[in-house]
């Protein structure tokens, strides 16, 4: 890194690139990059080619001296890297859609990172980022892969498992995010909240909350139970919790146990959505399209507030934090996707958990946590188990793991009906699922 910094962004024509530009231009003083790839595929050039240039006149208007270059050569733009994030989508918004529509057709949940939907992103995308790290390998083998694309759980799994590559860290906003949130409901600095997170991701719990050194936990869970206090994200139906669930479960759901512990009210709500056209993909493809037409405008040399209207609020502070804390060997904590390593005792060493990590030059070191508290231990080892199945079933191709995935989710409530998602998920996606279609 002699030279500065060299950063890749692949899916860099997502709407969400300005956060990214943004977390670089606030950070140059202690993160000097000084070149930024921006990289997409065909179908994506119109979209890489107005955020790319908004990116340049934010540049410019920092007066920071970061070169961005926007390129459809992923080869070229992974050569002698230092970090690549990948933020892309596998067949774009539209696959989102299918994916959210075609279980709420048949009763499910349709979400983007769980159920039936949350697999079919994983096996879309899943075999496209290990191409990815296998160019990493011969290109710039040192460089860290700071993964966004989601299930950004199964999706780390699979890299631990299945790749070479093993500078791999993904990246969510939900911890971010919850800090956040617990500070202003507490009405104390960020700084002086000390979370202790754990387990998967969109399946964290905080164990332990404190404010300086005093824990209060409780305190929260019984604020949380305030249907006038939200914590939540855009993406997500902001339900009120049971407070005697709350006070009983004892540590802190995240924004997506919703799914989970509030299944028939969320179904409910998605299916109203169904009905209207206004399912969270529908709701998003109609955002970016006013997103790109602000883009659009040569005015227009700053991230604009509309973009905060995504559930990814926030997402370019982890991902900046965690590069800038690698870069200049900080040792401060941040909530990432790492192998486990025995921090929590419960789940595989060798699998991925999201967890508080103490970020060094080397990486990420997971902290120790211990056993899970018996009321949560059983979703988490659950999830797990579909997200080890749904990763294999993405690198194999095979029918069987994917409805054995399905089938044990507890979002899918039979068999049957697993298989009949399957198959029609399966012919809906067909063009970006090769390993299946084999002959
Ligand atoms: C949250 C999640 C992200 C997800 C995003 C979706 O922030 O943590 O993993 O990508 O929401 O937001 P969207 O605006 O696309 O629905």
């Amino acid at each position: 890194m002699g030279k500065g910094i060299k950063i890749v962004t692949i899916g860099g024509g997502s709407s969400y690139t300005p956060e990214l530009i943004e977390g670089f231009i606030k950070r140059y003083y202690e993160l000097p990059v000084r070149e930024l790839w921006l990289v997409d595929i065909e179908a994506g050039r119109e979209k890489l080619e107005i955020v790319g240039n908004l990116a340049k006149r934010m540049v410019e208007k920092a007066g920071v001296p970061i070169e961005i270059h926007l390129t459809l050569d992923r080869r070229q733009a992974l050569k002698d890297a230092d970090f690549v994030t990948t933020q892309m989508r596998v067949g774009l918004l539209d696959a989102r859609v299918k994916d959210e529509r075609i279980p709420l057709e048949m009763g499910m949940i349709g979400q983007e990172t769980n159920g039936a939907g949350g697999l079919f992103k994983g096996l879309r995308t899943i075999p496209v980022l290990l191409e990815i790290t296998e160019e990493m390998q011969e290109l710039c083998p040192n460089a860290w892969l700071i993964n966004f694309t989601n299930p950004a759980g199964m999706v780390t799994e699979a890299l631990l498992r299945y790749s070479n590559h093993k500078n791999v860290i993904g990246v969510c906003n939900v911890p971010f995010n919850m800090h956040l949130s617990i500070s202003k409901m507490l009405g104390v600095e960020m700084e002086r909240v000390y979370i202790e997170f754990a387990g998967l991701n969109h399946m964290l719990f905080g164990l332990h909350v404190y404010v300086d050194d005093q824990e209060v936990t409780q305190k929260v869970l019984e604020m949380l139970g305030d249907p006038d206090i939200q914590m939540n994200m855009k993406n997500i139906a902001p339900l009120p919790w049971n407070t005697q669930f709350l006070k009983g479960l004892g540590v802190v759901p995240c924004p997506y146990h919703r799914y989970f512990y509030k299944t028939k009210d969320i179904l409910e709500e998605e299916l109203e959505a169904y009905k209207t056209g206004k399912t969270r993909a529908e709701v998003v493809k109609k955002l970016e399209e006013e997103l790109f037409k602000l883009y659009e405008d040569e005015m227009l040399d700053i991230k604009p507030p509309q973009l905060e209207k995504r559930g990814g609020a926030y997402y370019s502070d982890a991902a900046c934090n965690v590069i800038s804390s690698i870069y200049n060997d900080k040792k401060d904590i941040q909530v990432l996707n790492v192998q486990n390593k025995g921090a929590i005792a419960d789940i595989d060493y060798e699998s991925a958990v999201e967890v508080n990590c103490m970020v060094t030059k080397n990486g990420p070191i997971p902290l120790t946590v211990g056993k899970l508290p018996v009321q949560i231990k059983g979703l988490v080892q659950q999830i797990k188990s579909f997200e080890i199945l749904g990763a294999e079933a993405a690198v194999t191709g095979s029918f069987e793991k994917a409805l054995v995935a399905l089938t044990i989710n507890p979002l899918i409530p039979s068999d049957d009906l697993a298989e009949d998602v399957l198959q029609a998920l399966l012919e809906a996606h067909k063009e970006y699922l090769p390993l299946f279609f084999k002959q």
